[in-house]
């Protein structure tokens, strides 16, 4: 507990002018499933057990595609939350630059976050004009396939330990009745594992011309054209996989009725609520076991500015305890994600996270598509992507050269 009263005498000396009476502060996020709920309760359970405050939850069922609009539009219809999750990068960029949003410079400076957060590119994420909005919460990477021990076993066949040999084997995972691949039906899943399978089949250089210097020539080229065809073999693995959300796709592997998923690290809070042990019940393999990296995704909570200084000191003092040790510790556990400090201890964490932390300590880290894609342009692929993985028709030379179009007008 010392560390909390420890952050939260920073930000005090940082109230001083302002009372701080007890606040009911509304917070928006899409994290309803289970580990997402019972990461998110850690929050909860933080603010109201170290301040006066109350949480108030404002969880918005669905994938973030449903949420950000509502949260958004919440925010420039003038009826905003007190606090809200969005994911590291570009999100909030307007409303930033609309004045709507509250600047968490003096938090920062207290707080010491520039000699904390780790990478330094989350709180640039964070930046704007030299001010920070943001306090950035953990670190998701994509870059995760998800195999279920059972569903190789029931079908006869060794897990794999890349991608290459996952796709020999899901002809044997089909004999057996399973889905080779489990995928949700929302397009920032597709979208998703498409960018997985890019680095680990195009590699990493053609990746980062094409999601960071947006190079099109790259992007319709001979190393998209296997990610291409990669995607196509993926979509066949994934057609009878009948679901709508992230955690029902994940829920499918847990079970072994498929295979493997891939997705971010947020599944792993999903194996844990289901009490299944990495390494004895399922295996992740990070890049796909191709490339050993981590993408730098993930959730920053931004503040909306409020006329009320009472309750921007509340706002403030919510924005120091998110990165507090323990709250870091408390959360990143449950949520399955690397906490965005390296001064804390996770030898609680599960063999997945601890792989994902070795590679963090390595630095062999890439931005994630939020962090270097407008939203405008992520949503423009995730069209194309929903379009291509629902449409056996739609050939991968087809969907290459639609996207190789994208990213030519990307921003
Ligand atoms: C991501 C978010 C994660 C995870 C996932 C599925 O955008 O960064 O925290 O919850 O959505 O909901």
């Amino acid at each position: 507990m010392k560390f909390i009263r420890n952050a939260l005498v920073g930000t005090t000396a940082l109230c001083a002018a302002t009372a701080v009476s007890a606040a009911d502060l509304e917070v928006t996020h899409w994290w309803t499933s289970g580990g997402e709920a019972a990461a998110v309760a850690e929050f909860a359970a933080a603010l109201e057990g170290n301040t006066d405050h109350k949480w108030v939850d404002g969880a918005i069922a669905g994938s973030g595609g449903t949420a950000r609009p509502i949260i958004i539009s919440r925010i420039i219809g003038g009826d905003p939350m007190h606090a809200t999750q969005l994911n590291h990068g570009r999100q909030a960029e307007e409303l930033i630059e609309a004045g709507l949003m509250l600047d968490l410079s003096d938090v920062a400076a207290a707080e010491g976050w520039a000699d904390i957060v780790n990478p330094t590119s989350l709180l640039d994420s964070c930046t704007v004009d030299g001010k920070i909005f943001c306090a950035p919460v953990n670190i998701h990477s994509w870059q995760w396939i998800w195999l279920s021990h059972k569903a190789f076993a029931d079908a006869g066949t060794d897990v794999p330990s890349n991608w290459d040999e996952f796709v020999a084997a899901a002809p044997a995972l089909e004999a057996a009745g399973k889905i080779p691949l489990a995928m949700g039906q929302q397009a920032w899943q597709s979208n998703g594992a498409f960018g997985v399978m890019a680095i680990a089949i195009a590699g990493l250089d053609a990746w980062s011309q094409v999601t960071i210097e947006k190079n099109a020539e790259t992007a319709a080229g001979p190393e998209y054209a296997k990610v291409f065809e990669a995607a196509a073999n993926a979509r066949a693995f994934a057609a009878n996989s009948n679901v709508q959300d992230w955690n029902q796709a994940t829920n499918l592997v847990i079970t072994g009725q498929a295979g493997a998923q891939i997705m971010g690290d947020w599944a792993q809070g999903e194996f844990q609520v289901a009490n299944q042990v990495a390494g004895e019940d399922y295996t992740c393999l990070p890049g796909l076991g191709v490339n050993e990296i981590i993408s730098t995704g993930g959730d920053a909570f931004y503040f909306p500015k409020q006329d009320d200084p009472e309750i921007e000191a509340a706002q403030k003092e919510l924005a120091a305890l998110l990165l507090s040790p323990e709250v870091q510790v408390n959360f990143n556990l449950k949520k399955g994600s690397l906490p965005v400090r390296g001064d804390v201890n996770l030898e609680a964490a599960n063999d997945c996270m601890q792989k994902g932390l070795e590679i963090l300590a390595t630095g062999a880290i890439l931005p994630d598509g939020n962090q270097t894609l407008s939203p405008d342009t992520q949503g423009q692929i995730e069209d194309l992507m929903v379009e291509f993985w629902n449409d056996p028709s739609y050939s991968a030379a087809d969907a290459q050269e639609r996207y190789a179009a994208i990213i030519a007008e990307a921003d």
